[in-house]
């Protein structure tokens, strides 16, 4: 092949390339894919504000990016089905909650969502994926109110602030936030950002914003 045609080859290659990226902007534009955050501000940018209650509430708010994510919510949701995707479509096929989170007798989470996640399906896997109580369901609600019932023991699984901390920075099904798989936004910043951020909150008085 004459050097020529090869420039002219990677040229049509490039457009290609270029025109793929442009249909994939167009396709996600008219599905409504919302922007989803990617980062968390570091504790220390609140440093600046100087009443102690305003930066509790400022620091909640910024960890409420994690906490509103779609890898969060479509596993607090609140109905009795989870939600799928960045999107947060209804999950298909139908799956329901059962007694305990676990999935109805018969179709158990489980069937289908093994100890990890499997990437050639796309399915998102754990060793203990079930759904969060309807006591802890997110989907819908105003960062005051998740504030809120992430404080309330008669809604948390029983657990003080120190507890909320610990679950946050080693339960797997939180971590898997940041390592969600192929096809799925994975929740801002890093975990440890928003365990610190929540640290922050908690030694700042822990207070909420007003829903
Ligand atoms: C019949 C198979 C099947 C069963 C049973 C099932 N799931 Fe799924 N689930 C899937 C598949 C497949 C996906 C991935 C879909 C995709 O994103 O392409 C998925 C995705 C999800 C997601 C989306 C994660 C995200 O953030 O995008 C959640 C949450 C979820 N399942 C929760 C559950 C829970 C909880 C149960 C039990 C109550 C359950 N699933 C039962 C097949 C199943
Ligand atoms: C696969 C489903 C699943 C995903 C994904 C998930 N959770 Fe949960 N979450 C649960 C279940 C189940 C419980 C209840 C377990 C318990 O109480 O020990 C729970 C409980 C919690 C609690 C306990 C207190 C309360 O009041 O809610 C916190 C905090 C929490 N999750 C944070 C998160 C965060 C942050 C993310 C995203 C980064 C997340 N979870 C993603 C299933 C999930």
């Amino acid at each position: 092949m004459s050097a020529a045609m090869h420039k002219v080859l990677i040229a049509v290659a490039a457009a290609a390339v270029v025109l793929t990226g442009a249909a994939v902007q167009t396709f996600s534009q008219t599905n409504d894919v919302p922007e989803l955050p990617t980062e968390l501000k570091a504790v220390s940018t609140f440093a600046d504000i100087a009443d102690t209650q305003s930066r509790s509430i400022a620091l909640f708010r910024e960890a409420s990016k994690v906490l509103q994510h779609p890898r969060c919510v479509n596993c607090h949701p609140a109905g009795d089905r989870p939600s799928q995707g960045d999107l947060m479509r209804p999950h298909q096929p139908v799956v329901m909650r059962g007694k305990d989170g676990h999935g109805a007798p018969g179709l158990a989470c489980t069937t289908c969502h093994g100890g990890a996640n499997f990437d050639p399906a796309r399915v998102p896997g754990d060793p203990h994926w079930h759904l969060a109580p309807l006591s802890m369901a997110w989907e819908g609600k105003s960062v005051g109110y998740i504030c809120n019932q992430l404080k309330d023991p008669r809604r948390n699984g029983n657990r003080d602030i120190a507890a909320i901390l610990k679950h946050v920075s080693t339960d797997s099904l939180v971590k898997w936030g940041w390592n969600p798989g192929p096809g799925r936004t994975p929740a801002p910043g890093s975990n440890a950002e928003f365990v610190a951020l929540l640290q922050a909150w908690a030694d700042t008085g822990a207070h909420c914003p007003v829903p």
